[in-house]
């Protein structure tokens, strides 16, 4: 049996991470979007943080002019950012936790003490036709409470397995990819859409396109690092290289 395609989200908040920098109006993640898709990129993915630190509200909305690839856009569940999700209706919203203090984004949904303020917002958003997706844990619990709120997508979070990729820690190494199979594989069986994403790297994303239920991989820093070095199409075109060649493993072993 062949493997379902795998998608890759190109994360462009560090371009504006960039221009943001020195104010102005470069390198603009508008530009940005448009060599990734040209490059391969089969959505964009940007993230209104509330205190606006990289992405603003003007980009979002040129996004969704200019770009006819699907917008997924990371939002925390606040009234203000489901109103700008309801103006601008991207493909789908991604929910996330969001700390002002944390550098990213480091957890997944609290589903539990969250899930009040979840069931009150997810309605709003699939009214407006916006595919719903929850930024979680790779837990068989975070599944149940997605599939359990109306979720379409869940989002796993790899940050575990990344760090311990970066650390080199072999054993941790496969206990996080383990998690990453058996929630993956339970989500899907709940109906659930499975993407992941976080601190993916063209070294780690291997073994992650490996898992036969996800079918998006949503990547950030490390294209955008890259892109600094050899052009951002190029970085790209090197993530999906590395994407496919894991995708290969499914059926292969
Ligand atoms: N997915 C989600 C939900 C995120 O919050 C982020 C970080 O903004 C990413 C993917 C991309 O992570 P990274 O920038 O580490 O590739």
């Amino acid at each position: 049996m062949s493997a379902r395609p795998l998608r890759l989200g190109v994360n462009i908040d560090h371009v504006a991470t960039v221009r943001n920098a020195r104010g102005g109006f470069y390198p603009d993640p508008c530009r940005a979007a448009h060599e990734a898709i040209m490059a391969g990129a089969d959505g964009i993915t940007a993230h209104l943080r509330e205190d606006r630190r990289h992405i603003r509200d003007e980009d979002v909305e040129r996004l969704k002019r200019q770009i006819l690839t699907p917008l997924n856009f990371e939002i925390a569940a606040t009234d203000e950012m489901v109103q700008i999700a309801r103006r601008i209706r991207p493909h789908a919203a991604c929910l996330v936790p969001e700390k002002r203090e944390e550098r990213t984004t480091e957890g997944g949904l609290d589903l539990v003490g969250g899930r009040e303020r979840l069931a009150a917002v997810i309605p709003h958003l699939a009214e407006a036709g916006i595919r719903i997706s929850l930024f979680v844990e790779p837990e068989a619990a975070a599944m149940e409470a997605a599939a359990g709120l109306g979720a379409d997508i869940v989002e796993l979070h790899t940050g575990a397995y990344a760090e311990a990729a970066l650390a080199d820690d072999r054993e941790r190494v496969a206990r996080e990819l383990a998690r990453l199979y058996r929630a993956a594989s339970h989500g899907a069986s709940l109906g659930l859409e499975i993407h992941a994403g976080h601190g993916l790297t063209e070294e780690n994303v291997g073994d992650v396109a490996a898992i036969p239920e996800v079918v998006e991989l949503n990547i950030g820093h490390a294209l955008i690092g890259a892109a600094i070095f050899v052009g951002l199409p190029d970085a790209v075109r090197a993530m999906r290289a590395a994407m496919d060649r894991g995708r290969a493993r499914i059926g292969a072993a």
